[in-house]
């Protein structure tokens, strides 16, 4: 039995070695050859919209940030953006209160009393308004 396995797990090995390689080789850019400039000029993507709020794309879709960012600093100490959004601070800052999901431990489900590290960098999700054409043409309709 042993002596029939070897040689068929060596055979299926190599194929998906091969079939990995050819794969990888297919792989292109959704973009072209355009550079970024040339699609979506940085200028552009400068132009934070702060009046008014920007409608949900989709049920899930982390609010976008109605204000620019350029200084707030986050880091692995510090992160300017809890000074108005913590919640000690909100009410006074006027700012809306990260939502209790902001506070729970993701493992574990249990509610923290600071901003819980799955959570630190906001923006991972969270981005500016900006009224930004898309980098490559689709058909998405919220
Ligand atoms: C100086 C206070 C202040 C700081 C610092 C600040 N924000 Fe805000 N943020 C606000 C205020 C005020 C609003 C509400 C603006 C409005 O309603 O037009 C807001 C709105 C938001 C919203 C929209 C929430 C919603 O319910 O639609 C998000 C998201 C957000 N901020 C994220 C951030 C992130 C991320 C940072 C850091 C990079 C940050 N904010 C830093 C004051 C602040
Ligand atoms: C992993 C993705 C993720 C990260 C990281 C994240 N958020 Fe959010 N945030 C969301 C989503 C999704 C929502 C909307 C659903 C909800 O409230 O959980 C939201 C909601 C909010 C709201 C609106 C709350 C409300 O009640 O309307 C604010 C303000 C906010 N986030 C700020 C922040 C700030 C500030 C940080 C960084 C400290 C941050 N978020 C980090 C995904 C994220």
């Amino acid at each position: 039995m042993k002596r029939v396995l070897i040689p068929v797990i060596a055979v299926l090995v190599a194929v998906s070695v091969l079939m990995g390689h050819a794969s990888a080789q297919e792989v292109k850019t959704l973009r072209g050859e355009a550079g970024f400039s040339e699609t979506n000029s940085a200028a552009e993507i400068n132009q934070v919209i702060e009046s008014g709020r920007f409608p949900q794309n989709y049920r899930q879709q982390p609010p976008l940030i109605p204000h620019r960012i350029d200084k707030y600093e986050i880091d692995l100490k510090v992160n300017q953006c809890m000074r108005c959004h913590n919640w000690q601070y909100a009410a006074k800052e006027g700012a809306p209160k990260i939502s209790e999901t902001h506070y729970k431990d993701h493992r574990t489900g249990q509610p923290m009393d600071d901003v819980v590290p799955g959570r630190w960098f906001c923006t991972q999700c969270h981005v500016p308004q900006v009224d930004a054409k898309p980098l490559v043409e689709n058909t998405f309709q919220n």
